[in-house]
Formats: C-alpha cells, structure tokens, sequence
C-alpha cells in the first residue's frame, strides 16, 4: 500500500468524493437543462449552453469534470473486480435494508455501465457538434452569434426512439443515485444510525427529482415542443 489511495478505504473515499462532484454536476446541468421548458424558441437556455462552452470553462473546468467521470469509473471497475475476487461465501452487507436501496448496492456497477453507455451516446449527440466539430447550426440572439443548442436537443428529442434510450439511461441514473449518494456519506464518515436512515432518505428524494426532472424534459420536448 503506497499511498492512501492505493488502499481499499482511499479507494472508496475517491469514488465518494467524485460521485459526491458529479451530483454536484448534476444539479448544474439540470437547472440549465430546465431553461428547455421556458418557452422562449430555447433563446434563454442557448445563452446558458454557451455561456458554458465559453474558454474558461471548457478548458478549465470541463477537464476536471471529465477526469471526474474517469475518476469514478475506474475506481468503480477496481472495487468491483476486488470486491468480487474477496467475496467467496461472504456476501457484501451494504448496511442499509431499504429495499430498492439494497438491489442498487448489488447492481451498482451494472447501473454505471448504463449511465457510462448512456453517456457516450449523450457526448455524441450533443457535446461533439456544440464543442468539438461544431457542426451545429448558429442563431444571434441579442447580436450575438452562437451554436444553437436548443435547436440540437429539439430535433434530437423528435426521435420516439431517442427519447427511450435517454429515459433508460435516467432510469439507470436514478436508481445509481438512490444507493450512491448515501453509501457516499457513509464512507466519508458523516453517518451514524440516524443519519444513515436520513441520508437515504435525502438521497431517494434527490435520485427521484434528478431522473424525473430529465425525464420530463425529454418527454416534454418529445410531446409538446415539436
Ligand atoms: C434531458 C436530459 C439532458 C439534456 C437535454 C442534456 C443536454 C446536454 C447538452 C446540450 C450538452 C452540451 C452542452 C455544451 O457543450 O454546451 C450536454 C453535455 C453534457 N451532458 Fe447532458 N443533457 C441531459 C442529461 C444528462 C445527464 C443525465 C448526464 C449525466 C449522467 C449528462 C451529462 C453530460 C456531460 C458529461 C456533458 C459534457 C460536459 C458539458 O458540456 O457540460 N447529461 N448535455
């Protein structure tokens, strides 16, 4: 063991404080993400679009955000593959008994690799033509020339099929949440039998709002803003 996150325990406490930065991602781009039901022609959420593909924040904090994603993900194979190799007879106890919690403290890496899926099909359609190729479509707004994002996502969420594959990927999120945020608190040591149960309880409430509030974007989109 060379350093603290070689060991098993640095090893949690590093996928605890990414999940813990990408829920924090989380509630960013949802409440951008909201600014899609305003119904403005998409005018408010395209400011906030590229507001974030601005310089400072596409070099400064878009890699710190991905090496987050990198972080969690492979921290998460590692503990799965050494979890699995030490189990033998002795099942992992997650040590919370609510039941929808417990199925996700099972299937938790089996959830990573749907939102991870999700993810890859979610950076093509939307991050490759605003910030890599920029091969999306422009709009001025206020005089100001920039990618029109809400045109991407409301042609996007034209597709029936699309709007599935994203409320499968949500899904997945969801129930990810719904162990993760408190096994998070957990392991970083701000949880006693109290607050265990309030952490899951926080935690369920959090997943619900996050995965239905996407969801409801995508079916919105899907439904009312063709
Ligand atoms: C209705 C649901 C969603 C919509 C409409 C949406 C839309 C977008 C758009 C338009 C971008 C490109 C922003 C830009 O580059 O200017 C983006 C980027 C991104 N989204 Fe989403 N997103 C949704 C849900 C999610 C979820 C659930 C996750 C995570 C599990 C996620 C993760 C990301 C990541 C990692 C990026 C790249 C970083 C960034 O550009 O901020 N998105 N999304």
């Amino acid at each position: 063991m060379s350093t603290i996150f070689g060991s098993s325990i640095g090893k949690k406490l590093l996928m605890s404080l990414s999940g813990l930065f990408l829920v924090t991602f989380l509630i960013i781009h949802l409440s951008i993400n909201l600014l899609l039901l305003v119904p403005d022609g998409g005018q408010m959420f395209n400011v906030a679009a590229n507001f974030m593909a601005m310089p400072l924040i596409k070099y400064g904090l878009q890699p710190v955000l991905f090496g987050g994603f990198i972080i969690h993900i492979i921290y998460a194979a590692i503990l799965t593959l050494q979890n699995n190799k030490a189990r033998g007879s002795a099942k992992y106890a997650s040590g919370n008994n609510t039941k929808d919690v417990m199925w996700a403290s099972k299937n938790m890496f089996i959830l990573g690799l749907t939102i991870s899926a999700f993810l890859v099909v979610h950076l093509i359609d939307y991050w490759v033509p605003l910030q890599l190729t920029h091969g999306a479509k422009s709009v001025t707004i206020d005089g100001v020339e920039m990618h029109n994002a809400y045109a991407l996502v409301n042609a996007s969420f034209s597709e029936l099929w699309r709007v599935v594959i994203y409320l499968v990927g949500f899904l997945g999120l969801t129930i990810h949440l719904t162990h993760g945020f408190w096994s998070a608190f957990q392991t970083l040591g701000l949880s006693n039998n109290i607050w265990r149960k309030r952490w899951t309880v926080i935690g369920i409430a959090f997943a619900w709002v996050v995965g239905l509030g996407f969801s409801t974007i995508a079916i919105l989109q899907y439904a009312l803003f063709q």
